[in-house]
């Protein structure tokens, strides 16, 4: 407690909305509070410098990086991880067509694109490929080459489009 980084401060988040008390380093980001602290490895970690999107969440329903973002920033905030947005069926179609289409490889880069995928979806309904493209262009992924990815976003979009007439 010497006022420095060091320095320790309680937080309340809610977490997939489950409420979690604790106290963290006021240098503790985000990424390593999901992954150590509360076991949710669904979050990944690849630079942590904020440029390769693999430790993407939403934080109050906008997407952040976990690796930026601090633990006592979140403090009241209402987080959601790829557990959470998975588990709740949001994006199960999504998954299915990224599984389909296949969107991802080695799966590394999955959870932050799945999240960075789905804001865009939730405002717009039929975005062009190049709209996709440039949505994840903060998403890095190493196997794909990108194309099945932005495959597997149209098509799902396509199917909720039909699903919806
Ligand atoms: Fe956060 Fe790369 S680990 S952006
Ligand atoms: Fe391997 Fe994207 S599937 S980094």
């Amino acid at each position: 407690m010497n006022g420095d980084l060091e320095t320790v401060f309680d937080v309340t988040l809610t977490v997939n909305g489950v409420e979690h008390s604790e106290s963290v380093e006021a240098r503790r980001h985000l990424a390593d509070f999901l992954r150590e602290d509360l076991g949710l490895t669904g979050t990944h970690i690849g630079c942590e410098h904020g440029v390769c999107g693999a430790c993407t969440v939403r934080m109050e329903g906008e997407i952040v990086r976990a690796c930026l973002t601090l633990t006592v920033q979140c403090d009241g905030k209402r987080i959601e991880t790829i557990e959470g947005l998975s588990d709740s069926g949001e994006i199960a179609d999504l998954q299915e067509a990224f599984r389909t289409r296949n969107a991802l490889q080695c799966g590394y880069c999955t959870p932050g694109m799945l999240i960075a995928a789905s804001a865009l979806m939730a405002v717009e309904p039929m975005p062009s490929r190049e709209e996709i493209r440039d949505h994840i262009s903060g998403n890095y992924c190493r196997c794909t080459g990108y194309q099945a990815i932005v495959d597997a976003v149209e098509t799902t979009l396509r199917a909720r489009a039909e699903a919806a007439r």
